[in-house]
């Protein structure tokens, strides 16, 4: 997590980046700071919370210096406050970092012994003193070559040094690190969207590299210090996409869209004129393919689990799902003919990149469902397929949720009509029906009035249970983790049928339980657990989908209805109120919605 931003230029740096920091608050909002080099003297300035707190202080108007840096933090070691804020600075270097030092309690002792004073609690001071220490003997290069190689753990540095006040150097292991070339300046950006308002023209650092940015040209070097030539990419620029219009929250902007985003996904990939699923190019041939290995964090990880009900419904593969936290640690027994896909919206979640990478090195068949093109898990993966639903600034995930499900049901049918598990009549009828979902979502988003005066009730709860069977059930764990990190609630989601196992003891007189019972092959067995917990004294919100046939059960709360489709893709308009839920719960108690306390957009670390 954090963000990084670096500006090296003839004209004064500060508003420019304070400008980048505040596109890059979805990587962390917990403080921010910025240094730059001026009449000799590095000048450093921060401040707890958001980048407009920083922005309000009259000391950073006035700020001079035509190189800087600077840096919004999700904190990992030592509390959000002011003091732990990045840059952090000796009196020659000056230092912002993304990921975490692993050997920094051990370095900072060899430092305390060599006369160091340490300001804060974070693991990065002490890389501004190790600096600080090399540059007694050694050139600048030398000085950061020798400090890479003694840091263990995941780095992206930014660093500017009072004594060269022509250039930032930027280095990068594990966390990702772009350089962008402007007009007379160049950058240094975390990712290429603090970049992008600046410029089009960037280059990725690759694991281990690092680099000097001077205004006029960039060198890069691997991590013996010998230079490298790297290719420049051009960006597609689409600034408007960072606009909420009249939406009060970008959340409430992105849920909207879904039926927008969908069709645009569709159109993507359903060949109309064949009838059938454009993926043409897969690098494999079905035959090379016996297993499927699905692998995210968090959202992305219900998509992978919706997923895994799909493909073993449209396909004979086995399917297996993952936690990339796991994964990555786990002793996997990697098999030649497994496809191995990672879900994630931006990209650049450090535990799925850490996975991908794990498959690479071991030679798996890798494939990617990403929102965010440009990213590092699209880039080092054999196959992409993006979901083509546009920026998603909200920090809890809506219309990416969606977009990933989508994208993965398209490739549970397109297998499934290759391995020959489904036939070409069953396949064409699944596709007309995705092609109406659209509208669906866009007639289920019309439930709204009911939801807001519900949400109270969750509220004022001390805890509540979101329940489902076979395709509902990751959906009931998506609904539970929009509600926590939304409204700050317990929520939690679980299958219907495990209630009896354990949690029912949870039960008591007035939970607020959304039971999820669309009119699928569980709806009577979801039905008699949704009686068990009302018999318990819960207050059952019940969604379903709209039917002639009545519902046979008393006591139910509230009931919602969604628009009916085949049972495959239900769990797209179930999706719906309990997004809603959660965006009117947070609504209510006031919290910020976009920015929901202790999160980050895109989780740079592990
Ligand atoms: C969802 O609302 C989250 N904020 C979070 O769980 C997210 O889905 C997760 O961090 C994975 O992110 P990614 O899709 O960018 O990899």
């Amino acid at each position: 997590m954090c963000g990084i931003i670096g500006i090296n230029s003839s004209k004064p740096v500060s508003s420019t980046i304070i400008n980048s920091l505040k596109k890059l608050e979805y990587r962390g909002y917990d403080s921010a700071g910025i240094a730059t080099l001026s009449k000799g003297e590095i000048n450093e300035i921060k401040s707890e919370g958001r980048v407009d707190n920083l922005e309000k202080n009259s000391l950073v108007q006035s700020m001079e210096g035509t190189i800087g840096i600077g840096h919004v933090r999700w904190a990992t070691h030592g509390l959000p406050n002011s003091i732990n804020a990045h840059p952090h600075s000796s009196q020659n270097v000056s230092v912002v970092h993304n990921g975490i030092i692993e050997n920094s309690t051990l370095l900072k002792k060899f430092l305390v012994g060599k006369g160091h004073k340490f300001k804060s609690q974070t693991d990065t001071e002490v890389i501004v003193h190790l600096i600080t220490e090399n540059l007694k003997t050694e050139n600048v290069v030398n000085s950061v070559k020798k400090t890479l190689k003694a840091l263990h753990g995941s780095f992206a540095l930014g660093i500017i040094f009072k004594d060269e006040p022509n250039l930032i150097v930027g280095a990068r292991r594990g966390s990702p690190l772009a350089v962008g070339y402007g007009p007379n300046e160049n950058y240094l950006g975390s990712d290429s969207y603090a970049l992008k308002s600046m410029t089009n023209k960037i280059t990725y650092l690759n694991d281990g590299e690092f680099c000097i940015v001077k205004k006029d040209h960039v060198e890069f070097f691997d991590e013996e210090g010998t230079k490298v030539n790297k290719k420049v990419l051009e960006l597609s620029s689409e600034e408007n996409k960072y606009d909420k219009g009249d939406y009060k929250h970008f959340m409430a902007k992105e849920i909207e869209e879904q039926p927008t985003t969908l069709k645009n996904g569709i159109n993507e990939y359903i060949d109309k004129t064949n009838n059938d699923i454009n993926i043409y190019n897969l690098p494999w041939k079905k035959d090379e393919i016996s297993s499927v290995t699905l692998i995210g964090c968090g959202t992305a990880y219900h998509s992978c689990l919706m997923a895994k009900y799909w493909f073993e419904h449209l396909t004979s593969l086995d399917v297996n799902v993952d936690i990339a936290s796991e994964f990555r640690y786990r002793k996997n027994r990697f098999k030649k003919e497994t496809l191995y896909v990672f879900v994630s919206q931006s990209g650049e979640t450090a535990d799925t990149y850490a996975a991908l990478d794990l498959c690479n090195k071991n030679r798996m068949k890798t494939c990617s469902v990403v929102n965010v093109i440009e990213s590092s898990i699209a880039r080092d993966s054999k196959f992409v397929l993006p979901i083509h639903c546009g920026t998603e600034i909200g920090v809890a995930s809506t219309k990416a949720f969606l977009g990933q499900i989508l994208i993965l049901y398209i490739l549970a049918l397109k297998l499934g009509l290759l391995r020959d598990d489904i036939s070409k009549n069953l396949f064409v009828k699944k596709l007309k029906d995705l092609t109406k979902l659209p509208d669906l979502v866009k007639k289920t988003l019309m439930t709204d009035n009911k939801i807001q005066s519900i949400s109270s009730t969750f509220n004022d709860a001390k805890g509540s249970m979101f329940l489902g069977r076979g395709f509902s059930f990751p959906i009931a764990l998506e609904g539970a983790l929009k509600l926590k990190e939304l409204s700050y609630i317990h929520a939690e989601g679980y299958p219907a049928g495990e209630m009896k196992h354990g949690p029912l003891a949870l039960i008591e007189e007035g939970m607020p339980v959304v039971v999820l019972a669309p009119r699928d092959d569980y709806y009577k067995k979801t039905i008699s657990n949704m009686q068990e917990v009302i018999a318990r004294g819960a207050k059952v919100l019940l969604i379903t989908n709209k039917s002639k046939d009545e519902i046979f059960s008393e006591n139910i709360w509230e009931t919602i209805e969604v628009e009916t489709t085949n049972e495959d893709l239900l769990p797209f308009l179930l999706t719906i109120p309990l997004q809603k839920l959660a965006y009117y719960s947070a609504l209510k108690k006031g919290y910020d919605i976009d920015k929901p306390r202790n999160l980050a957009k895109s989780v740079t670390v592990e």
